[in-house]
């Protein structure tokens, strides 16, 4: 069978969720409660959308082989894919989404016997009945149709999947976070007792937050991923912190395109109190791109641009937010008046 660009994506798509609807029911039914099956928090599974296009293109290969030698090379196919599949939620995201621990002839409860067995009778079942009815569901459905559905789902796939790779990145143990913590606390105290810095507190920035939550917040996450990726992390956190200086309810009040325009303004008022390195100014200059065009210099203004937006998106969608109002919290309470020279 030979697929194309679009059709690999369309199968991918439309086997991805029906995989998920596969194993929601199934993982449902066992446990008597609604359970999430993926690692994503959408509703599709990688794991089926990529084995139905493997299994398309074996389906091609094997035609004319006898039965036994279709069922070895399912059970290595399928197989192989679920064990890849569990060593990449393990190493990667630290999570196990299945274990086998309990059922005879498995391999450290990633892969067992019974399941490969199932594996081999659904690829059958996907050979003989689901592809006939895949390939008349793909011809009576438009080009556009398809490649529509396949833009969606991939497109929230790849969010999904930057965001709960992120948040697996940044995972810390108690005890790294505590001393994180203590560094980036080291890091922002100076300029949290200027009191230019504080005044940001009277002022609200998104919905219930004031803009020295927000900076603090940005600082925070830019910090953490700072660290991580071993970039300037004093540049970070100054030029963080300082990103959004400007005194005026940006709803209200203020100059016109205030969106294209902040940027300078907090620079001018950073320069007044402290002296900035050219990254710092930079940071500043850059957190609104691509608004402003020009792209950011180096990778500490990257970090900055792209977590203030994420800062700025998730203000704006309700959820849990204790976890990151803590560092907020903790900053706020330790800084103290000012007593230090930046
Ligand atoms: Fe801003
Ligand atoms: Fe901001």
């Amino acid at each position: 069978m030979k697929m194309t660009l679009p059709d690999i994506l369309f199968s991918f798509s439309l086997f991805s969720v029906l995989g998920y609807l596969l194993e929601v029911l199934y993982r449902s039914a066992r446990q008597g409660r609604l359970v999430n099956p993926g690692l994503l928090w959408g509703p599709y599974l990688i794991l089926y959308g990529t084995g139905a296009v493997v299994l398309m293109q074996s389906v091609s290969l094997l035609h004319g082989y006898n039965l036994a030698l279709k069922a070895l090379a399912y059970l290595v196919i399928t197989t192989g894919l679920e064990l890849a599949s569990a060593f990449i939620a393990q190493r990667l995201f630290k999570r196990r989404l299945w274990d086998y621990s309990d059922e005879p002839f498995n391999y450290r409860g990633h892969i067992c016997l019974k399941f490969s067995f199932y594996w081999v009778l659904l690829a059958f079942a996907f050979e003989y009945l689901i592809l006939p009815w895949y390939q008349g569901v793909a011809a009576r459905l438009s080009g556009d149709a398809r490649a529509i559905f396949a833009g969606m789902v991939v497109s929230a796939m790849l969010v999904d999947f930057m965001v709960v790779s992120a948040r697996s990145f940044l995972d810390l143990k108690p005890k790294e976070k505590e001393v994180l913590d203590a560094q980036f606390l080291e890091k922002a105290a100076p300029l949290l007792k200027k009191p230019e810095v504080m005044k940001l507190a009277e002022y609200r920035h998104h919905r219930q937050k004031t803009r020295l939550d927000h900076v603090v917040e940005v600082a925070y996450l830019s910090f953490l991923w700072g660290r991580r990726l071993g970039l300037d992390c004093d540049a970070i956190v100054r030029g963080a912190l300082l990103h959004d200086l400007f005194f005026y309810d940006w709803l209200r009040e203020g100059p016109r395109l205030h969106g294209f325009r902040h940027h300078n303004i907090a620079l001018r008022n950073a320069r007044k109190i402290i002296r900035l390195s050219r990254k710092e100014e930079d940071i500043i200059r850059k957190h609104m791109w691509p608004l402003t065009v020009i792209p950011p210099r180096y990778a500490e203004s990257m970090i900055v641009s792209l977590v203030d937006t994420y800062c700025c998106t998730m203000d704006y969608i309700p959820r849990n937010r204790s976890d990151r109002c803590l560092a907020v919290s903790t900053v706020r309470v330790n800084a103290g008046p000012e007593d230090r020279q930046v």
